[in-house]
């Protein structure tokens, strides 16, 4: 057969499109192990859904080489076809009609007879809590609720590789949560996951590995840990009583957490960016210790604090720290 347990869900090399004169994805190098969620991290613009395409067999590369459980994704792309199932923006799900008939029909498409696709679709329904509204037009569904059919209708066949295309983008804290869980059942029944996403908390919480991206490039690649330890384990953010007290503040940081300090527009605002060491758990731990160092110096230094958070770096905070000027190699 064509592939194995050590085979990986994806493995590129050197790929590359063009648009005209915007090389959307530069020699993109990836290896996605099977069984697993594995994150494409990157901001508007950085190729990924481009990347998706490509290997999903909907468009063809320029150059390079992408190979799926062993096939290649264009000389065997029927084969392809049959492995990977894509949600996204192109998701064929159909606004007029309701949730229900929807998986229906897609079941028939798919070449279930009309009892297993409507049982497989009650299925579905169910799993993702849209049973209450089987029978709505989709064009009333909330933004969550969408989201939630776009996966179902995706997973109706059990996909060997399930591509989920910024699967989380726009949607509110609670319907985020319901994707979440559901990305995490999908994977349990054995399906790995290619997600893309604009934020870092997201991959950290699902994806087994991480891969940054940025202009169509891998520009870091690891585990959420080894991602974050080249990054830093978070930052803090303090709100103070008083601006008087801010230059002080800023040099108590400053020395404590040994990093530049950033004043915020608000003048009693600062914030600074907190570096654990060690291993991921050994990070958090040093990050949450230093920060309550920091606290302690303020106090007795007689700084007032109102409110204090610390939190995990943000994806712009990640692309300073990987292409600031220590790491201008790896962007240039
Ligand atoms: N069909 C297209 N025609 C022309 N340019 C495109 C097309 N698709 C994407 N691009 C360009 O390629 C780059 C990468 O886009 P995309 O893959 O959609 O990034 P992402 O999904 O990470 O936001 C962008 O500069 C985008 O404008
Ligand atoms: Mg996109």
């Amino acid at each position: 057969m064509t592939h194995d347990e050590s085979t990986p869900a994806i493995e590129t090399s050197g790929l590359v499109k063009t648009f005209g004169s915007t090389r959307a994805v530069d020699g993109l190098d990836l290896t996605v192990p099977a069984g697993s969620v594995y994150g494409v991290l990157g901001p508007n613009g950085a190729g990924k859904t481009t990347a998706v395409r490509m290997l999903a067999t909907l468009l063809r590369p320029d150059a390079g080489q992408a190979h799926v459980f062993g096939l290649d994704v264009v000389r065997q792309a029927d084969a392809v076809r049959g492995l990977v199932s894509l949600t996204g923006q192109y998701a064929s799900v159909d606004e007029d009609m309701t949730g229900a008939e929807n998986l229906v029909l897609l079941g028939r498409l798919l070449g279930y007879r009309k009892p297993a696709a409507r049982a497989r679709s009650a299925q579905l329904l169910e799993a993702f809590g849209l049973t209450d509204a089987a029978d709505r037009q989709v064009k009333n569904y909330s933004g969550g609720m969408r989201r939630r059919l776009d996966i179902a209708a995706s997973i109706l066949n059990t996909p060997r590789l399930l591509f989920l295309d910024e699967p989380t983008t726009g949607l509110d804290p609670r319907s985020r949560n319901q994707v979440w869980d559901i990305v995490r059942a999908v994977v349990a029944h054995g399906t790995t996951v290619l997600l893309t996403t604009q934020y870092l908390d997201e991959a950290d919480h699902l994806a087994a590995r991480i891969a940054v991206i940025d202009a169509g490039r891998v520009i870091a690649e690891g585990t959420p840990g080894e991602l974050k330890s080249s990054v830093g384990a978070g930052t803090v953010h303090l709100r103070l009583r008083d601006a008087g007290q801010r230059p002080e503040a800023e040099r108590v940081l400053a020395r404590v957490l040994n990093s530049p300090v950033q004043l915020g527009a608000d003048p009693v605002s600062l914030a600074a960016r907190v570096t654990g060491q060690g291993t991921e758990r050994e990070m958090d731990r040093g990050a949450a210790e230093q920060a309550a160092r920091a606290l302690s110096e303020l106090a007795a230094a007689g700084i007032v604090v109102d409110d204090f958070s610390l939190g995990q770096p943000s994806l712009d905070e990640v692309f300073l720290a990987l292409t600031g000027p220590a790491k201008s190699e790896a962007a240039a």
